[in-house]
């Protein structure tokens, strides 16, 4: 079968040496432009455009599956992810996945998550400089010395964390379980690392005792109450939806505050006539593409780590199959129990 592709897709099909008429429709959709212009121009799009129709051929041979954060670029995140979600999500859909090869298209705590739940898969991240803050902020010693100070008291780790800390801790969780994890264990007191604000907000939901460490993530922390207050004031309508990785001023003057997915689901079940997503930027540009009714307001912070990701790493990670993710295994058993504990939470 043969298609008519759309003006920008025959320029990128030209700049692949591909005949216009010959874009395999299985292997790249002729109508993902025309879903994506509003945030990618045409110009990007040839560069994009013969990457994804090399990057779907690629993931057939190599039997791959590619797991997306919602940060991701939009021609990551609709052109070639096969699932996209929170970082909850992509822990639950690595467990399930049937694929040889696993692609995380995120960060390196979330790639390390995958190995940690599919340890005979090969797991590939396309950059293994794209860490995070807040898995920086703490060491496994550093964990080590808190039990020591806190004798018997839970930990809980936040899976924003390496997983030589997960393997000093009791569970880990997401922020979109961080309440019912907390709970989950049955105690007065939890010790919840690494990230301050997140530990604030849980302390705000459950009259569990929370001990916390000091850790942030350097993306939410530059938001302040002040500037949300500010674009509230500007534009009249507007409905704020925060993460919880934002500071407590941020989170105090918000509608809603949620994980990545449950802000999504927010603005998909909800349609706010305007929205402020107070998080990372790219998030705003993925669902603006599925929501054409809805006006995003943007606060443009980037999250350098996630945009370290791009078409081409994860056309020569699937061409190369590296670099992988490897857990030493004198920790991953350690690791991986406090994972699956969290994702048996709510089952
Ligand atoms: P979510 O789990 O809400 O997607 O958050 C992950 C993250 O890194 C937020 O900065
Ligand atoms: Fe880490 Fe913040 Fe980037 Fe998320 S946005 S990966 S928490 S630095």
């Amino acid at each position: 079968m043969t298609v008519a592709p759309d003006a920008a897709s025959a320029v990128a099909a030209a700049a692949a040496g591909v005949r216009a008429d010959r874009l395999d429709p299985t292997l790249y959709d002729p109508t993902l432009y025309d879903r994506l212009k509003r945030v990618i121009p045409p110009l990007e799009w040839a560069i994009h455009a013969p990457l994804i129709h090399e990057i779907n051929r690629l993931k057939r041979e190599r039997a791959a599956v590619i797991l997306a954060h919602n940060y991701q670029t939009p021609e990551i995140y609709h052109g070639v992810a096969d699932i996209v979600g929170d970082s909850l999500a992509l822990a639950r859909k690595a467990v399930a996945t049937e694929a040889e090869v696993i692609v995380l298209a995120g960060v390196h705590f979330m790639a390390e998550t995958a190995k940690l739940l599919n340890p005979d898969k090969i797991v590939l991240m396309p950059d293994l400089d794209a860490g995070c803050s807040l898995a920086e902020s703490i060491t496994g010693a550093d964990v080590r010395a808190l039990r020591a100070r806190y004798p018997g008291v839970p930990v809980v780790a936040y899976v924003n964390t390496s997983a030589e800390v997960k393997a000093e801790t009791d569970i880990c969780c997401t922020s979109g379980n961080a309440v019912e994890v907390v709970e989950s264990l049955g105690c007065d007191r939890v010790i919840f690392l690494p990230d301050r604000y997140l530990a604030a907000y849980v302390a705000g939901q459950t009259k569990v005792d929370i001990i916390p460490w000091a850790g942030q993530c350097e993306v939410h922390e530059r938001f302040t109450g002040a500037e949300i207050t500010d674009y509230a004031a500007r534009h009249v309508g507007l409905t704020v939806l925060a993460h919880p990785e934002c500071p407590p001023d941020v989170l105090k003057v918000a509608d809603f505050v949620g994980s990545t997915a449950r802000m999504i689901e927010f603005v998909q079940n909800r349609r706010p006539a305007k929205v402020l997503l107070v998080t990372e930027c790219s998030m705003s540009d993925n669902v603006s593409v599925e929501c054409p009714d809805v006006e995003f307001v943007r606060p443009c912070n980037l999250c350098p780590h996630m945009k370290r990701i791009t078409l081409t790493k994860i056309r020569d990670s699937l061409v190369s199959l590296t670099p992988r993710v490897e857990i030493d295994p004198a920790i991953a058993g350690r690791a991986r129990r406090a994972v699956e504990r969290m994702v048996a939470v709510g089952k």
